[in-house]
């Protein structure tokens, strides 16, 4: 059985049932609890808690769907038999349309008889209940009474094993039950068998603070990983031998000389994850998603230096990735925006590498610290063994991008002592002062705006933050106007003192840019053109040339701002950009325009601060 027709099989079974077939949604996630989307439930949430109704959006309370996953969790794991970081999970989804009977009944009923796996191969779990939350005795008899399945084939377990949920810090979450597949009958038995099928009852709703509430309707939420399934129905040892890897691994093989298959295993992973992380519109930075993403390119990066691999892995793999998957997930299709991300990543990690090592020198030359030189001394070759401190790696990290991993491989291949807890500590520290700071810059009051970008404590400080912000895009158009295309927005922050703007170019600017940029914004200021916006489906907004933050996920119907003459043709306006606003009215009210001053923030990435009268 192909993994095609397994996914196939498996929704047409629940479309038999009566669920609606829901496509997967994306790896970046509605909901801001977590990072990226790692169950197939997560979509679903809303549906749980009555706060929208499955009939009207799906046309029944009960749904199906095959659902791209990522968990963070198991990187450090990848190269073994099982570990993933990227997959796909098959899942049946009731939100009070049927409970547990019923559920129990389907999961059984497409195990034995559209899989073909025999009864006395099987046995399943249940709750075994503990002080907060009672056992799980329906299942218990459903199992034995309904389906017959005999006692020595049912078991029960304690909350590390039967208990789901919530994602993040609050949501649906309740017993489940599973189902695990053995070699034979003895093992199935002895409860020797690998887990196939978690199969849960939403019952409570966890809050903030730790209490379980019963959700006033419970629901069926289902996960059955299509890799594991797909290993045990091809009958291969492993995931990367089923139809899902094969060819991705062959293709690393070809081109890599004798790596050992858990290095092979990385890569492929790591690739095929970028490579939908990127599909779904994750753009690599230094925080959330898109340092996951960060992370695994440099890993393949970094090893493919190491290894001396001189095939380009990523664009071959994306081949590999596009036979399997494209007629599935068609976001992968979008090569060539898909390459674009990839090589503006791989040049900047190229950057960060020589700037960092340029780092290095310096602080020889300088001798700013006696450790660091030490370092430096087995780093340039001599051979005593020496010690990087927590302090001078985040340093190294922050001020270049030096990734973490890297400087790990670095050390261990040199021989130096990391100190990763200390590394990981200055991290911690540095977020703590980072929030402090937006604490104590706004006095502990909840801010009157605050939309990630801007933020105000005030009537007075929006206003100020509003003209900053028109004047955000009237920079990023005059920058694009004097240095070229290659300008793009990466980053912005804005606040009542000033505006910062983050944009890759890789050089720092001359006197002569700056005035030019600064003159070409007073100067559309001056003409006091109208700020207005259109809401327009994605595709057309695209259409008018508008720039676009590619860190952002959009929906369908964008928000597009203008600055430019009314009423004639798009491309009359002097700046066109997707944003939520807000703005001002009129260019004027922005206020005269100044460069307070420019900065490198790391490989490829300047940062202009300025300020407004
Ligand atoms: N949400 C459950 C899981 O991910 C089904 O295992």
């Amino acid at each position: 059985m192909s993994s095609k027709e397994i996914r196939n099989k498996f929704l047409e079974f629940f479309k038999k049932k009566g669920h609606a077939i829901v496509k997967s949604s994306s790896l970046l996630p509605d909901d801001p609890s977590v990072l990226l989307t790692t169950a197939g439930m997560q979509q679903f949430k809303p549906y749980y808690v009555g706060k929208a109704d499955a009939v009207r959006d799906f046309g029944s309370k009960n749904a199906t769907s095959v659902q791209k996953c990522f968990r963070t969790s198991d990187i450090e794991e990848v190269g073994d038999n099982t570990h993933l970081t990227f997959f796909e999970m098959l899942g049946n989804f009731s939100f009070g349309g049927y409970l547990k009977k019923e559920a129990i009944r389907y999961a059984y009923e497409f195990v034995i008889e559209e899989l073909g796996i025999e009864r006395d191969r099987i046995y399943v779990t249940v709750f075994a209940g503990d002080p907060t939350t009672p056992e799980d005795k329906e299942s218990y008899k459903i199992w034995h009474e309904e389906i017959g399945l005999p006692k020595e084939q049912i078991r029960r377990s304690g909350r590390a094993d039967n208990w789901w949920g919530p994602t993040g810090n609050e949501g649906p979450c309740g017993p489940t039950t599973e189902i695990y597949v053995a070699k034979s009958p003895e093992d199935a038995k002895a409860g020797i068998g690998v887990e196939i099928w978690n199969v849960v009852f939403n019952e409570y709703f966890k809050d903030k603070d730790g209490n379980f509430n019963k959700l006033a309707v419970p629901g069926v939420d289902t996960g059955m990983g299509l890799e594991r399934l797909v290993t045990m129905m091809q009958g291969v040892d492993n995931v990367f031998e089923t139809d899902l890897f094969a060819s991705i691994i062959k293709q690393i093989h070809e081109v890599s000389h004798d790596l050992e298959p858990s290095v092979i295993r990385i890569l492929a992973d790591h690739l095929r994850a970028s490579i939908f992380l990127i599909a779904d519109g994750v753009r690599p930075s230094n925080k959330e998603a898109g340092y996951i993403l960060r992370r695994l390119l440099r890993r393949v990066l970094a090893y493919s230096s190491k290894y001396d691999i001189h095939a380009d892995l990523f664009t071959l793999v994306l081949e590999n990735v596009n036979e399997i998957f494209g007629d599935i997930y068609p976001e992968v299709k979008n090569k060539e925006e898909i390459l674009n991300v990839y090589y503006e990543e791989k040049g900047k990690f190229a950057k960060a590498l020589s700037d960092g090592l340029k780092i290095f020198n310096n602080l020889i030359s300088e001798k700013k610290s006696q450790s660091f030189v030490e370092n430096l001394r087995e780093l340039v070759g001599l051979k005593k063994k020496v010690f990087l401190s927590g302090y001078d790696a985040f340093s190294l990290y922050e001020t270049y991008g030096f990734p973490k991993e890297l400087m790990q491989e670095f050390c261990k291949e040199k021989q130096i002592i990391f100190d990763e807890a200390g590394f990981d500590e200055e991290y911690k520290k540095h977020q703590e002062t980072s929030r402090a700071g937006a604490e104590k810059k706004f006095g502990g009051h909840g801010l009157v705006l605050d939309t990630g970008e801007l933020k105000a404590g005030s009537n007075e400080d929006m206003e100020k933050v509003i003209r900053l912000h028109t004047a955000t895009h009237l920079l990023q158009k005059a920058l694009r106007n004097t240095l070229g295309d290659e300008v793009k927005q990466m980053g912005s922050d804005i606040n009542p003192e000033r505006g910062r703007f983050d944009f890759s170019f890789t050089r720092k600017l001359t006197e002569e840019e700056v005035k030019k940029v600064e003159n070409e914004v007073n100067d559309i200021i001056n003409r006091d053109l109208p700020v207005y916006f259109k809401e327009m489906p994605i595709e057309e907004a695209k259409k008018t040339g508008a720039l676009f933050f590619f860190k952002e996920k959009y929906p369908n119907i964008v928000k597009v701002y203008f600055v430019g003459p009314k009423g004639g043709s798009n491309e009359k306006a002097y700046s066109i950009e997707f944003c939520g606003g807000p703005h001002v009215e009129h260019t004027l009210q922005v206020g005269s325009f100044k460069i307070q001053k420019q900065e490198s923030v790391g490989a490829g990435t300047r940062r202009i601060k300025f300020l407004i009268k």
